[in-house]
């Protein structure tokens, strides 16, 4: 793990193994700590970077509002530090959000995409209303009042509890104003619809087979749109695929990202 200092605030980041570079953002409310069990299974041939947005994990909260095209600015500054040139980015759900602006900033950066549980679409206006109460909600009573409303649709309901307890304890440690800003940003984003097409680098979509955030036919039609994407269910998973079936998720990221090798850069870990 590593720190950056960026815009004022300190950064945290996972940075584990070494290999060509592989660039895990993370969902909404989560943190980098959901994607632990990913950078243990890719370490021994992969660079897993992995960025805590700012007032999330062991991140600092920025003096500003956001947009997901600043936390892209955080990602490719991350890369920067860690003197990658190009890494495959992976983003679930928000991450995907977070993908995409890298897309339109910094594209020669991103060597290969996953696009897990995500959406091109932007919020529509009654979506940015909830999304303004809900960010209110938490500015008056914590990160709590988020687990109690999303845990359920995080997860299908065969989750185990010992999971939903996991997925609680990220969520609530987490600052609430950091949780509040990322609300008003996912709002505010751009849709990215219109330049699916344009998207040229090897690209994965995979949704979890009972996402109930993210529809089956959205994503699926996502993956029709990107030239060359391979769409890929994962069996017995919700919204957060990776942490519900980690195994269907690892096997399936694995398999694409070993054929993606010779497209990215290579650096020792920490260099
Ligand atoms: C996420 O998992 O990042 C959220 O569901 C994204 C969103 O609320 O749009």
């Amino acid at each position: 793990m590593g720190f950056l200092q960026w815009n004022g605030a300190r950064i945290h980041f996972l940075d584990k193994g070494e290999g060509p570079a592989v660039l895990l953002l993370h969902a909404f409310p989560l943190s980098s700590s959901m994607w632990n069990k990913q950078a243990n299974d890719l370490k021994d041939t992969f660079r897993v970077l992995a960025p805590d947005f700012p007032g999330f994990g062991k991140s600092d909260l920025l003096g500003q509002p956001a947009t997901m095209d600043l936390y892209a600015q955080l990602a490719v500054a991350l890369l920067d530090a860690a003197k990658v040139e190009k890494a495959a980015v992976v983003g679930l759900s928000m991450g995907g959000y977070v993908a995409f602006e890298m897309l339109e900033r910094a594209r020669d950066r991103v060597g290969a995409l996953a696009l897990c549980d995500t959406r091109a679409t932007g919020d529509t206006p009654d979506g940015r209303k909830a999304r303004e109460a809900t960010a209110h909600a938490v500015e008056d009573d914590g990160c709590t009042v988020l687990a109690e409303r999303m845990l359920p649709n995080l997860v299908s309901p065969a989750a185990p509890p010992a999971l939903k307890r996991d997925i609680e304890k990220m969520i609530t440690e987490n600052s609430s104003d950091g949780a509040a800003t990322a609300l008003r940003a996912m709002a505010q984003r751009r849709d990215f619809t219109g330049s699916l097409k344009d998207i040229a680098c090897p690209t994965l979509v995979l949704l979890g087979d009972h996402d109930t955030i993210t529809p089956l036919a959205e994503s699926q039609a996502m993956a029709n749109a990107i030239p060359g994407a391979k769409f890929e269910l994962i069996a017995q998973a919700g919204h957060l695929s990776s942490l519900e079936n980690p195994k269907a998720f690892d096997a399936a990221l694995r398999a694409f990202l070993d054929g993606q090798r010779s497209r990215l850069t290579s650096t020792p870990a920490g260099g």
